[in-house]
């Protein structure tokens, strides 16, 4: 049954890149009839209503010809990237609701307001990898970049425009994903939070743990440095072992980040 899924999933990739002509950004109300058919998926499969199988979709509120549905793949594991549009007369696969060409090596993003990250930002100082699962936040001397909204210009948060630490707009976005540094896959937001970069959702869940695990960990180690050592804060992992580590627990190179 695997395989045919696969099978299927991969079918309604090769429809897509053969019938996918050009690319359209989808717009506000083709993003919220997605999350809504993402959390109806989601519910649908919790409340037991459909299996592996079944599926719910919509019409694409941009254009009556056309309807929004995911891929063959289990309702429960749909995510905005298995969104297809279709046409509502033949059911031909026209393209990816959503294209991630924009920054082809990220594919999964958590934001999560982790109170045992949020300290780190507070006091200005980075996470850096503590241990061999946590290697993907890197080992730069003054750990992860930090994003702080009292430092942005006003060209990107300008006087008049609401100093609430939200990401609400473009500018923003590309602001904070321009903070991110090759070396580490998190950047810590002041006051807010953290924003995780990852190679599938899978990657992403997987780095948002154990980046909550090593702030623990670096926290309680900079409390035994400062008793023992006079305030030294803890060494971490060396730049090579963060990045093997990551090689071997995560199946991907750090090196991702540097070269792509
Ligand atoms: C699209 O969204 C805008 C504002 O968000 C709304 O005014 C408009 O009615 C929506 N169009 C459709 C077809 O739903
Ligand atoms: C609406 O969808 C139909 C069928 O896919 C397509 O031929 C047409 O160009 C679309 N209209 C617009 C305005 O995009
Ligand atoms: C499917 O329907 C659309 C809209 O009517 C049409 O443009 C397209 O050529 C059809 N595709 C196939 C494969 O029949
Ligand atoms: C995504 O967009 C790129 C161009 O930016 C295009 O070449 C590619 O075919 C698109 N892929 C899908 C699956 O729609
Ligand atoms: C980070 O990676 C990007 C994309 O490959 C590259 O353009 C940039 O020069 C790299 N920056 C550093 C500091 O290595």
């Amino acid at each position: 049954m695997k395989s045919i899924s696969i099978r299927a999933l991969t079918l309604s990739l090769v429809l897509i890149s053969k019938t996918c002509a050009q690319v359209v950004s989808p717009s506000s109300n083709v993003t919220n009839v997605a999350i809504d058919l993402l959390d109806a998926s989601h519910i649908l499969h919790f409340l037991d209503v459909v299996d592996a199988f079944g599926h719910v979709s919509s019409r694409n509120p941009d254009n009556s010809s056309q309807f929004i549905m995911t891929f063959a793949i289990a309702p429960a594991l749909a995510t905005s990237q298995s969104l297809v549009t279709y046409e509502i007369d033949n059911a031909t696969a026209i393209q990816l609701t959503f294209n991630t060409s924009a920054f082809p090596d990220v594919t999964g993003v958590v934001h999560a307001h982790t109170t045992s990250v949020i300290p780190f930002a507070a006091a200005g100082i980075g996470l850096k990898a503590q241990m061999g699962v946590a290697g993907s936040l890197g080992a730069l001397t003054h750990g992860t970049p930090i994003f702080d909204f009292a430092s942005l210009p006003t060209s990107v948060l300008p006087e008049d425009a609401p100093h609430n630490l939200l990401v609400g707009n473009e500018v923003l976005g590309n602001a904070l994903a321009g903070t991110f540094s090759n070396d580490s896959a998190v950047v810590l937001m002041t006051g807010h939070g953290m924003a995780v970069r990852g190679t599938s959702v899978r990657n992403v869940v997987f780095r948002s743990y154990y980046t909550m695990e090593n702030a623990n960990v670096q926290s309680t180690a900079s409390f035994l440095g400062a008793l023992a050592m006079g305030g030294k804060p803890p060494t971490g992992l060396s730049p090579r072992v963060a990045m093997d580590a990551t090689t071997t627990n995560e199946g991907v190179s750090l090196y991702v980040f540097r070269f792509r």
